[in-house]
């Protein structure tokens, strides 16, 4: 089940600059578009003539044509033109859904558009003076976006599934700290490593042998939101509250989901170490993306696991803290969402 009243990164703004976007969210095709005056539009992708995916149509100046038999809608869904013909039936009209640029994406509301309010999107790129360099991928993966969520969400994984890259020893990672937090939009964790090994993809910049204090400070926003803020300082340096070290990162995971069973993972990096150097694209980029299709690797293979399996049989352990926290955060939201829907239903019709 979905969380309907949310926001969701529908595409990246790069993404529908010169294109129609067709993309199902929550088992509903949408058109996502620029139209000619430059608004952004999000209709939905199948025309209510004879069903033809407005993706396959063009933008007009105010919405969108069908590339089928050429009817024309607004950015409401409402039918503005049908060729050949001067009367507009009532019920000429494709669904819309109210979007919001914000950062790098097109933000997608499901729910009731009554209820849609911007100040709910989250914050990103970071509010800093220095302009972070940064840089965003989405990988398409076929598994629940419950389970990307659940990923990030605990961290333990870093030492085996990213062992050749992201990962410290596993002595290092049991010796973890973590704080775990309910806040009013969700969940947050600090997990800290001290006097650990660097990582592979730290090497470069902290030789073999040196010592590094590691943090991860991820905050949950349901539904479907990370935002991370992670770095490392040399040895005994965290705690004398040094946040500036060779690495720095923050990262915005926006998870939307397709189906079920299949997910949009957006991930956007800010790399604040190299915004000391010449700008461009974060260092670390090449190798963020391959970290993240490690996870893919894993989660997608997880979903196949699990089709037709009693989930309840499942185990928690010490380190599902934050993920546990997560889900129960998500739930709530739904179950709220759910329980206000039916109350609606059961209110009493006014009879005139
Ligand atoms: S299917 Fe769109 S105009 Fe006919
Ligand atoms: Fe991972």
């Amino acid at each position: 089940m979905f969380l309907r009243n949310a926001w969701y990164v529908a595409a990246t703004k790069a993404e529908v600059a010169d294109k129609l976007v067709a993309r199902t969210i929550m088992n509903e095709p949408v058109v996502v578009f620029f139209n000619g005056r430059g608004e952004v539009c999000a209709l939905e992708d199948r025309c209510c003539h004879r069903g033809a995916p407005l993706s396959l149509g063009c933008a007009t100046e105010t919405g969108i044509q069908c590339g089928y038999h050429g009817m024309m809608f607004e950015r409401d869904g409402s039918c503005s033109h049908i060729p050949g013909q001067t009367k507009i039936p009532r019920n000429a009209k494709v669904k819309s859904y109210p979007v919001q640029q914000k950062g790098d994406y097109v933000w997608i509301w499901m729910g009731d558009p009554q209820a849609a309010d911007a100040a709910g999107i989250a914050d990103y790129p970071p509010d800093d003076p220095v302009a972070w360099p940064r840089a965003n991928d989405m990988l398409h993966l076929r598994a629940s976006y419950v389970m990307v969520l659940e990923n990030l969400m605990d961290l333990s994984h870093l030492s085996y599934l990213h062992k050749s890259s992201i990962g410290s020893s596993e002595s290092d990672s049991a010796n973890a700290s973590m704080d775990v937090s309910r806040t009013e939009r969700g969940v947050k964790f600090l997990r800290v490593m001290r006097n650990a090994d660097a990582p592979a993809n730290w090497r470069k910049r902290y030789p073999t042998g040196q010592k590094v204090d590691r943090w991860s400070d991820f905050e949950y926003l349901a539904p479907s939101v990370i935002q991370q803020f992670s770095g490392g300082v040399n040895a005994g340096d965290y705690d004398k509250g040094v946040r500036e070290g060779a690495h720095l990162v923050r990262t915005l995971h926006a998870i939307t989901p397709e189906t079920e069973k299949s997910c949009f993972y957006f991930f956007n990096k800010a790399d604040g170490y190299a915004r000391f150097e010449a700008p461009g694209t974060p260092r670390t980029w090449a190798s963020t993306s391959d970290v993240f299709k490690e996870d893919a690797h894993m989660l997608e293979q997880q979903q196949l696991r699990l089709e037709n399996f009693d989930a309840s049989r499942l185990i928690d352990i010490n380190t599902d803290v934050a993920r546990v926290q997560m889900i129960r955060a998500l739930k709530e939201r739904i179950q709220k969402e759910q329980a206000s829907k039916e109350e609606r239903l059961s209110e009493p019709t006014i009879q005139q």
